[in-house]
């Protein structure tokens, strides 16, 4: 049996937030289920974050109500939130999963959401309570886990301390975010390994920006270490608004291939994979494709049919 791998594909949130073309709630379900239809297991659909600092994810409540209609979509959604406000939103939508942002710099815990380090481990803390409550999974993600575009680099001891508290504290999955793409394979395996080995990988999920080119090199080296949890982008589509220079998420059409290629599971066809890809560049008129060969794949797929 081949070992299985769980992408998140955050394009539909990560990416469009940062596109200079708003999409329609149409068009974002559009998205999301050619994304689905590919077969990914799990999508980050949207945010519930103020529409001003935000504007491409207003409406994400219809979202969840366009995708709730539709009797053959039956991929687990997520919902980013920033705070307290956007968790009731998110469960008021019908939201079976939230990611919860926490940081590890004061840098962007200010610029991102206008709070301190503590302030948000303490609202992430609070709603893992309401949470257990209503049944509903959090993510708990660290922020500029390896580097800030404000502070400088992260000091990997107290990331390590953040993330014991919150996998603790009940949080089902807690990723790391290599927020603005500066990590390398070296930092990675260090931090991935560290935190492997005080809590098993079974809940750890790594987040990588492609800024320097080391995305999919930063995926492998967490594979290496033994996380079985990635998010990425379809197309490489994203970046944060509020975090100069940061570029897009390696992109999932690379990371089911190579992941694929290399034996895992990963649940995803890459042909229809494709089609969402493609769909991804449409709709946005400004993603850039994923570093793979577009013909290359093309011809595999269709010696492998034929
Ligand atoms: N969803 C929607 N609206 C929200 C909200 C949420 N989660 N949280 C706050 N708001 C609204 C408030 O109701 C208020 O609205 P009003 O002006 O109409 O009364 C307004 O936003 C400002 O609220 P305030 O609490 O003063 O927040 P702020 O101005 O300090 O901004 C955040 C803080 C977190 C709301 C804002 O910075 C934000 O949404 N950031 C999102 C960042 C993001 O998405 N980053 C990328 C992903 S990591
Ligand atoms: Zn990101």
């Amino acid at each position: 049996m081949k070992e299985r791998i769980v992408i998140t594909d955050v394009g539909p949130r990560d990416g469009l937030q940062n596109q200079s073309k708003i999409l329609s709630i149409e068009q974002r379900v559009e998205l999301i289920r050619a994304i689905a239809a590919a077969g990914v297991p799990q999508i980050e659909v949207g945010s519930f974050v103020s529409p001003r600092a935000v504007p491409a994810m207003a409406g994400t409540d219809q979202v969840f109500a366009a995708l709730d209609s539709q009797s053959d979509y039956r991929t687990p959604s997520i919902a980013l939130i920033p705070n307290l406000k956007g968790y009731e939103l998110a469960r008021d939508a019908g939201a079976k999963a939230v990611t919860m942002v926490l940081y590890a710099s004061e840098g962007m815990a200010e610029k991102n959401s206008a709070m301190s380090m503590t302030d948000a481990e303490d609202i992430t803390m609070k709603i893992l309570r309401l949470a257990k409550q209503d049944e509903i999974e959090v993510v708990a993600t660290i922020a500029v886990a390896f580097s800030c575009p404000f502070d400088g680099p992260s000091d990997p001891l107290l990331v390590q301390n953040i993330a014991s508290k919150f996998i603790g504290a009940g949080a089902d999955q807690l990723v790391l975010a290599d927020t603005i793409g500066s990590a390398d394979p070296q930092q990675v395996r260090l931090l991935t390994e560290a935190l492997v080995k005080s809590h098993g990988a079974s809940q750890l999920g790594c987040h990588f920006h492609d800024t320097r080119a080391m995305g999919l090199a930063n995926v492998y080296a967490a594979v290496e270490s033994g996380i079985r949890r990635f998010d990425s982008s379809i197309a490489g589509l994203g970046g944060c608004p509020f975090a100069p220079g940061a570029t897009g998420n390696v992109a999932t059409d690379d990371v089911a291939m190579m992941l694929q290629q290399m034996g895992f599971e990963t649940g995803i066809d890459l042909g229809r994979l494709m089609k969402a890809s493609d769909l991804a560049e449409t709709l946005t008129g400004t993603a850039a494709p994923g570093g793979r060969s577009k013909a290359w794949l093309q011809g595999h797929l269709d010696k492998q049919a034929g």
